[in-house]
């Protein structure tokens, strides 16, 4: 039975531009949903701006715009930018739409109904020139801890505190610059703390959407249960929901000058685009997506993809707010971790603060960055680093040199020669061919968002095909007399492996297997069926090239396209590289003694009573798999880890440890304490389990 889904992404401010970072969890979730429609599945993707809420009505207020205007222009300017990198949702709303406003009503009305709104006064700084009440953000002063001037009402970047805007010292507010004063007013409060709530959440957060699947990634449900306590504890608070007027957004019903708080409807703008979509399109029944009751009896899923930052309002807030309103909750929260930009944040002094925009202005192929991005993607919450030398090599290799080099050493000769007709192929190599695919594992792969293992695996496919050009060389049998059958068979051999190869990377590269079917004059690529050669006979397109190498000026000039030279020089914390310790010379015949080599973690699991540790099984070529215990846990899920290549030291001695033997060390990098992550090492594709690393 096909499966019916639900996808959405996280809803992008309306107050800024699209940039790199936003665009790991959108290709994510393009590259799940292609994947899924290959497989006969039906999926209904959508996503929206969100606009409401005091950042967008100051920066409309300063362009001299109503938010209406500016909302309309971001808008305009986001789907362009996802559009244009192949993000294709069916529907991109807007959360200023009359479908949030409904479904927020609705749900409010609901939660009322059942006794979770209460009403209280609370404390909250006012700007009293400016005449508004001043989110966290919009407060800045002094560091009631450390001093540290310029510091926002939330927490402080310099010492790391946290605390109430109430406890800054001289605090003044971001807008007008005057005192705030402190002063009273009536809100609006969804009661979390009800023991309903924690009782509901702890089942939910610790759920399967389907059999094997969990709602969460283990990371986040780990999380949660910190956040939940343990059973009969309650640590939620209630939370609110309300924002005193002025304030951009929807008034609540029966409660004037008062409105949703911007993160009441956000989420609300999942439902609103679905909605939207629905009576545009025509014959989709919204309802058994989102009823709790037609939900569950129409076997639909919802799945949200977001990042690892608004895990919080997707885990606790929203969940709770669906199941006691009678909507369906979701099946699944897919959340994308962090990206850096050659090692650090993004930052706009450094030219790494990377606007989607411009990207495509320096000509670099949207399809580079997905490729990139779908590399270094394990379902996981880790964080993710473009690191863009390594992007250029990757791209280069692996799409220029190793998959479009298939078609452009045969396509010609299937042209010239054979009048664009292919003949019949060699059947014992596509035999073989065929016997090493392991098109099962590459699917699973995708359904787990373990892009970066079904990509391996794809490209291990695109060296055996290689080779199977370079041991036929076309280019000379093309040139001696009587090997025309043969020159034949190699050329309509390598291109029905061509044809696999771009049907199995078509979710993350959709423009470049557009191409590929056209030139190979197919039907668009499915993920069904058997497989089957193309026929002896067929007529192919003229070969035109495909992919185009990445410059490393193109990179230059894109930096340097984004770089700010007025922004402040970032916190130092943030921004220096790791330092390399003083170490002692040494010669190459000490670092000969150090036997490393390519091992494949066969298997990852948890070890009772260890803390830091993970044990993993290790294939290293050997007959017997080798166990080691990594102190990797607090970084990767076990899950995350198997069918991975790393790189291990294989001639330690072994140690004898609590949990077991362990025979060997896996490499990772970090830095002196810890707190920029720990990254395992990874070859190269191409790689293979037992290579010697020297
Ligand atoms: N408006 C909220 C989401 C509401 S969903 C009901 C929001 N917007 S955002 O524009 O800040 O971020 C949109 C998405 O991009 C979020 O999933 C966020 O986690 C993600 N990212 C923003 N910056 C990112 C990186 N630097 N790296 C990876 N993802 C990032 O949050
Ligand atoms: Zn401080």
């Amino acid at each position: 039975m096909p499966r019916k889904i639900f996808v959405t992404n996280a809803l992008p401010y309306a107050n800024g531009d699209i940039h790199l970072g936003h665009l790991v969890g959108y290709i994510q979730a393009d590259i799940w949903v292609r994947f899924q429609r290959m497989r006969g599945n039906t999926v209904h993707y959508v996503c929206a701006d969100d606009t409401h809420g005091t950042p967008v009505m100051l920066r409309a207020e300063k362009e001299g715009l109503t938010p209406e205007t500016l909302i309309a222009r971001v808008h305009g300017e986001h789907l362009r930018d996802f559009t244009d990198f192949g993000i294709a949702f069916d529907n991109y709303h807007s959360t200023h739409s009359e479908e949030t406003r409904r479904y927020a009503e609705d749900i409010y009305a609901r939660l009322k109904a059942a006794g979770l709104i209460e009403q209280r006064a609370i404390e909250q700084f006012y700007d009293p020139v400016k005449e508004m009440f001043l989110p966290d953000r919009y407060i800045k002063g002094e560091c009631p801890k450390c001093g540290a001037a310029d510091q926002y009402g939330d927490n402080c970047e310099v010492c790391g505190a946290a605390y109430a805007p109430t406890e800054l010292k001289n605090p003044r507010s971001a807008v007008s610059g005057a005192t705030p004063v402190q002063r009273a007013s009536e809100h609006y409060f969804f009661r979390l703390s009800d023991p309903r709530a924690a009782a509901f959440l702890r089942g939910w957060t610790r759920g399967e959407s389907r059999p094997g699947v969990r709602r969460l990634p283990s990371e986040a449900a780990n999380k949660m249960r910190e956040w939940l306590g343990e059973e009969g504890e309650n640590r939620l608070s209630d939370w609110d929901i309300s924002r005193d007027a002025p304030y951009f957004g929807f008034e609540i019903p029966d409660a004037p000058g008062k409105y949703f708080y911007v993160w009441l409807d956000a989420p609300v703008g999942y439902l609103a685009s679905f909605r939207n979509l629905a009576d545009q399109r025509g014959g989709i029944a919204v309802e058994d997506y989102i009823d709790a009751g037609k939900a569950a009896t129409a076997d639909t899923e919802m799945v949200h993809f977001i990042g690892k930052d608004i895990l919080y309002f997707h885990a606790l807030f929203w969940p709770a707010m669906l199941e006691f309103s009678g909507y369906r909750t979701p099946s699944q929260l897919c959340v994308n971790g962090f990206l850096t930009v050659n090692g650090a944040k993004m930052s706009k002094s450094r030219g790494t603060f990377i606007t989607a925009r411009s990207w495509l202005d320096q000509k670099l192929a949207p399809e580079a960055l997905r490729y990139y991005f779908a590399g270094k993607s394990n379902g996981s919450l880790e964080d993710i680093d473009l690191n863009l030398d390594d992007m250029v090599a990757r791209v280069n290799a692996d799409l220029v040199g190793k998959f479009v080099n298939i078609a452009s050493r045969c396509a010609g000769f299937i042209g010239k020669r054979f009048d664009g007709r292919l003949g019949e192929i060699d059947a014992p190599a596509a035999e073989a061919f065929a016997a090493a695919w392991a098109a099962d594992e590459i699917a699973a792969a995708f359904e787990a968002r373990d892009y970066s293992r079904a990509l391996r695996e794809i490209m291990r496919l695109a060296d055996l095909a290689n080779q199977y050009v370079n041991e036929h060389k076309p280019w000379e049998l093309a040139k001696q007399s009587g090997k025309d059958a043969e020159l034949h068979a190699v050329c309509s051999t390598a291109l029905t492996l061509f044809r696999d190869l771009a049907r199995y990377l078509k979710p993350v590269l959709p423009a470049l297997a557009a191409q590929a079917e056209e030139f190979l004059a197919v039907e668009p690529f499915d993920w069904q069926g058997e497989w089957q050669a193309l026929p002896a006979g067929h007529r192919i397109a003229p070969y035109r090239h495909l992919a185009a190498r990445i410059e490393r000026a193109q990179i230059d000039a894109l930096l340097e396209a984004n770089r700010d030279s007025l922004a402040a020089v970032a916190p130092a914390a943030a921004t220096t590289p790791v330092a390399a310790a003083a170490t002692p010379v040494i010669s190459v015949d000490d670092f000969a003694k150090v036997d490393l080599r390519v091992a494949r973690i066969v298997e990852a699991s948890y070890v009772e009573g260890a803390e830091k540790l993970l044990r993993l099984t290790l294939d290293i070529g050997e007959e017997k798999p080798r166990q080691v215990f990594a102190g990797i846990k607090s970084a990767y899920a076990p899950e995350a880890l198997a069918g991975r290549l790393t790189v291990m030291v294989a001639n330690l001695a072994p140690r004898k440890m609590k949990f077991g033997l362990s025979e060997g060390m896996v490499l990772a990098a970090s830095d002196p304490d810890g707190k920029a992550g720990i990254h395992l090492l990874s070859p190269d594709s191409g790689a293979t389990p037992g290579m010697r690393v020297k």
